[in-house]
């Protein structure tokens, strides 16, 4: 092993003793925190891991369900606004309080969407130990980081490239962990960090192809010094994943064209955790004409897609947006709304449903929409006057803010606007990731998918279409849309845990 390659192995002795509080459980974890995953990082706070292994394991004891030979690794990103992440620890961030759902059309209730620290509740992490999982929790680079010369060090793809720099680490060190399998991560996050679960799962590699493979990513995992190892993933979890954003402008539009009044969010509160401040307003007429342009696009892409839906029918949409992709988005919250129903919960003030006869049997698409509401001005995502989270996302190492298309470029506001080179816009699409099937990558076989009928950071029109990628790609999709949610993640942990359980078991 050469010299680099010794920084990166694992060393189970260096561990710090913890005792994490779960629901008045105490389960005692050993911790190993900050972790180099690279042997020259540009951000040395940010390209680390903390792993976390629960004592039982050490002591050929079981945790629920699991031993140190059969737990899966559980890596939650703690991304939001593709803004840098530390890595996560037992005491950090929880999901939004059990019931902390959004008023009818209203702004979310009940705390800050992804309730952050001192939020009740024991943490993400906290509560996958106490399952049984090993968990190992990265530090992602993100659009606003920069260094003493001045440089920008986290613009795309940096937060994938450090994501798979901690995979690699994994797998590098598989047969040094005292406890997790390798080959059992289940990556999960929210909004921006949900996108990166998915493209961590869309773009994983084996070792044979990826000289071919996702060139600029590659030379920048080499250059940082990342663990010579492969970086696929077992699973993905994805909420409200924020993805495909070269075609998310005509999404949005698509969805909420002819609603001119928003209530829009500054570009710093786009992190899903962060309690947002909403600004009303109403589109200028300039931005109205934008809209009819980028809603008018949008059925020209999706058709040429080419995905189905479960059905195996094709997932297009008519120019004046209806068709079954729109019926697939309705059919989704659809059935959110019977799943609510049949658990007992009131779909009072709902006026866009019909409900007859304890059965949830339709919805006027129209009236939906309206309710929802517009949060984002147009465009919502390329935003011509270069002012969103995605612009700065897309900047380089000189360069703060670009365009990512080559509409918004071309009505750029902005004197001497530059935009992304598409090969990286595409390496940060989960959707384009996953129909590049010839790119020899190997995605991940298992994918769950949530996003909450209350979000609005995106259209519903995106996870449908992220999950029949998956599809087309052949891989298990459990898609659902999530009753009455705002954009957040992480409500549902029971569930998600229960399906990861399942998932596991079946492939043994
Ligand atoms: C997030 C939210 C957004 O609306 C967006 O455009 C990007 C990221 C987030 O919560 O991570």
């Amino acid at each position: 092993m050469s010299a680099p390659e010794l920084q990166l192995r694992f060393d189970a002795s260096r561990f710090t003793p913890m005792t994490v509080q779960v629901n008045g459980l105490a389960l005692a974890v050993r911790a190993y925190e900050g972790l180099p995953t690279v042997t020259r990082p540009v951000e040395p706070a940010y390209q680390v891991l903390n792993l976390y292994i629960p004592e039982a394991y050490f002591q050929g004891g079981a945790v629920g369900r699991y031993t140190a030979q059969t737990a899966p690794i559980f890596l939650p990103n703690a991304v939001g606004g593709y803004l840098p992440a530390r890595p996560g620890t037992p005491a950090g961030r929880s999901g939004p309080p059990p019931g902390a759902a959004s008023a009818p059309g209203g702004p979310p209730t009940g705390g800050p969407p992804g309730a952050g620290p001192g939020g009740n509740g024991p943490s993400t992490i906290a509560q996958a130990l106490a399952h049984g999982y090993v968990v190992a929790s990265p530090g992602v680079r993100g659009r606003t980081l920069r260094a003493t010369d001045g440089t920008w060090t986290g613009k795309a793809p940096a937060a994938l490239v450090d994501l798979k720099a901690a995979v690699r680490w994994l797998h590098f060190n598989a047969g040094r962990l005292p406890g997790g399998r390798a080959d059992r991560i289940v990556s999960n996050g929210t909004s921006a960090g949900g996108a990166l679960s998915a493209l961590l799962g869309a773009s994983g590699g084996s070792m044979a192809r990826q000289a071919e493979l996702q060139a600029a990513v590659q030379a920048e995992l080499q250059a940082l010094g990342a663990a010579p190892a492969p970086d696929p993933i077992f699973a993905v979890s994805a909420y409200c994943p924020i993805t495909h954003l070269a075609h998310a402008d005509e999404a949005y539009e698509w969805q909420f064209q002819g609603v001119h009044d928003y209530r829009r969010i500054d570009i710093t509160m786009l992190d899903h955790a962060v309690q947002r401040r909403e600004v009303p307003g109403t589109l200028s007429p300039a931005q109205q004409a934008l809209s009819a342009e980028l809603a008018a696009a949008f059925p020209a892409h999706v058709n040429g897609l080419g995905l189905k839906d479960e059905a195996g029918r094709p997932l297009t949409l008519a120019a004046d947006g209806s068709g079954p992709l729109r019926d697939a988005v309705v059919a989704q919250v659809l059935a959110s709304a019977q799943r609510a129903l049949a658990t007992g919960q009131s779909l009072a003030g709902r006026t866009w449903l019909t409900v007859e006869g304890g059965r949830v049997t339709g919805l006027d698409w129209e009236a939906y929409r309206r309710a929802l509401g517009r949060l984002k001005v147009t465009p919502a995502f390329d935003d011509v006057a270069l002012g969103s989270g995605e612009n700065q996302l897309f900047g380089d190492a000189r360069t703060d803010k670009r365009h990512f298309t080559a509409w918004a470029l071309a009505r750029s506001t902005v004197p001497g606007a530059t935009a992304a080179d598409a090969a990286t816009v595409d390496r940060m699409d989960a959707v384009v990731q996953l129909l590049r099937s010839d790119a020899g990558s190997v995605p991940a076989p298992h994918w769950r998918i949530r996003h909450g009928t209350q979000d609005k950071d995106t259209a519903l029109a995106v996870p449908v279409l992220l999950a029949a990628a998956a599809r087309h790609r052949g891989l298990s999709v459990d898609l659902a849309l999530s009753w009455d949610r705002p954009h957040s993640g992480d409500y549902d942990l029971p569930e998600l845990f229960d399906w990861i359980d399942r998932t596991v078991a079946a492939a043994r």
